[in-house]
């Protein structure tokens, strides 16, 4: 079958991988409203093209934190990827380093820190964390992402508790023993095993962290720290106040409140009460160029994608996740040209219908 859309990639890997395994990558919380509005918000905005612009060459190189990617989709952090493909995370690595784009693992890896950076050695990547009630834990997780060269903490704020899943309740979804979280050796907080020895995922943060738990971890890092799952004005002034270099808007792939609002229609409020001061980052259901072309153009400095990756490692591993990003890339090197943009900074709001908004 010719893979010619993302959601080409997202049929293989449901008809592919096991129900639980899919239902667990698939799954929004509650009734699923937030999960599948992140898509079709973006359907919803419409598009003020440019033309008579020559577009004989078009240039979709970004910047984030200052370091150059080959175009402004970066992977969103995604647990377990052992359970999409054998090599898991590794795989992943290897693509994003291929097409020179920022990964920001997961915490929650089936691979360790140190296999995935041996894994792509020239890698551009960020470590996605929570903070855990063990604060020695999470301050010798941190030394050590920083010894292996990762190069920002994305520090994850909308998980105090987990949302609940519908389908993982009743699949009762769990790890097999011989993957497990390879970041957490000794801990029973997030990692308790049934009988059979399965890893029942716990997968909190200390619900108490607050505003001065983000002052802590800067206390004991140099690398920029980066917040997802910022999506109101109040709270991205929070975040500028009090130092961090980045926000990712992000409802967590609708994994967490249901009901809370798409988070390309949070991204406005987020921009604009930033002004610019921090970069301002987005995730959650963008599937098409066309999707990437809205978000810039509303702000984004760049997107990240979660699902598409595993649905990528499903098709084909690491040669399956590069398939994704290069689709993807194609067809946001066609939407800058069918709109009338050479480069990623030609791309602004006067590309969006603001009253449609
Ligand atoms: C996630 N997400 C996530 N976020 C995070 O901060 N840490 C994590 O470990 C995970 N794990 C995770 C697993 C799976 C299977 C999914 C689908 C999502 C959320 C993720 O980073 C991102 O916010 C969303 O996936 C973005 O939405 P799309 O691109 O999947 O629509």
């Amino acid at each position: 079958m010719a893979m010619v859309c993302l959601t080409d990639f997202e049929e293989y890997a449901k008809e592919h991988l096991p129900k639980a395994t899919w239902d667990y990558y698939a799954a929004g919380a509650d009734d699923c409203c937030t999960r599948d509005d992140n898509l079709l918000a973006y359907k919803r905005i419409r598009l003020r093209p440019h033309v008579l612009r020559d577009v004989s060459q078009t240039d979709t190189r970004t910047t984030v934190q200052g370091k150059e990617i080959s175009f402004p989709v970066g992977f969103s952090p995604t647990a377990f990827h052992c359970l999409a493909w054998h090599e898991g995370e590794m795989a992943t690595a290897r693509a994003a380093e291929a097409l020179n784009t920022c990964y920001i693992t997961s915490i929650y890896c089936t691979c360790s820190a140190e296999e995935i950076v041996a894994a792509a050695p020239n890698g551009f990547r960020w470590f996605q964390l929570y903070v855990y009630r063990d604060r020695r834990f999470t301050e010798q997780l941190v030394g050590n992402v920083e010894k292996l060269g990762y190069k920002a903490l994305v520090l994850t704020v909308d998980v105090p508790y987990l949302g609940k899943r519908r389908h993982d309740i009743r699949n009762q979804f769990k790890v097999p023993p011989h993957l497990g979280l390879k970041n957490f050796p000794a801990m029973v907080e997030v990692k308790k095993q049934d009988k059979e020895g399965y890893i029942i995922p716990q997968l909190t943060s200390d619900p108490s962290v607050t505003w001065k738990d983000v002052h802590w971890l800067q206390s004991i890092t140099r690398l920029p720290i980066i917040l997802k799952g910022i999506l109101t004005k109040e709270d991205a002034e929070l975040a500028v106040e009090h130092g961090v270099q980045g926000v990712i808007v992000s409802n967590h792939g609708g994994r967490q409140l249901d009901g809370v609002l798409a988070s390309i229609d949070a991204l406005p409020e987020v921009v604009d009460a930033v002004k610019g001061r921090i970069e301002v980052y987005v995730d959650g259901g963008i599937r098409t160029g066309n999707d990437v072309l809205k978000a810039l153009a509303l702000g984004a400095k760049c997107v990240f994608i979660g699902r598409p990756v595993v649905w990528g490692l499903a098709y084909k591993g690491e040669e399956g996740v590069r398939e994704v990003l290069r689709l993807l890339k194609d067809e946001f090197r066609l939407s800058m040209a069918l709109s009338g943009c050479r480069n990623v900074a030609e791309i602004n709001r006067s590309l969006i219908q603001m009253s449609k908004l």
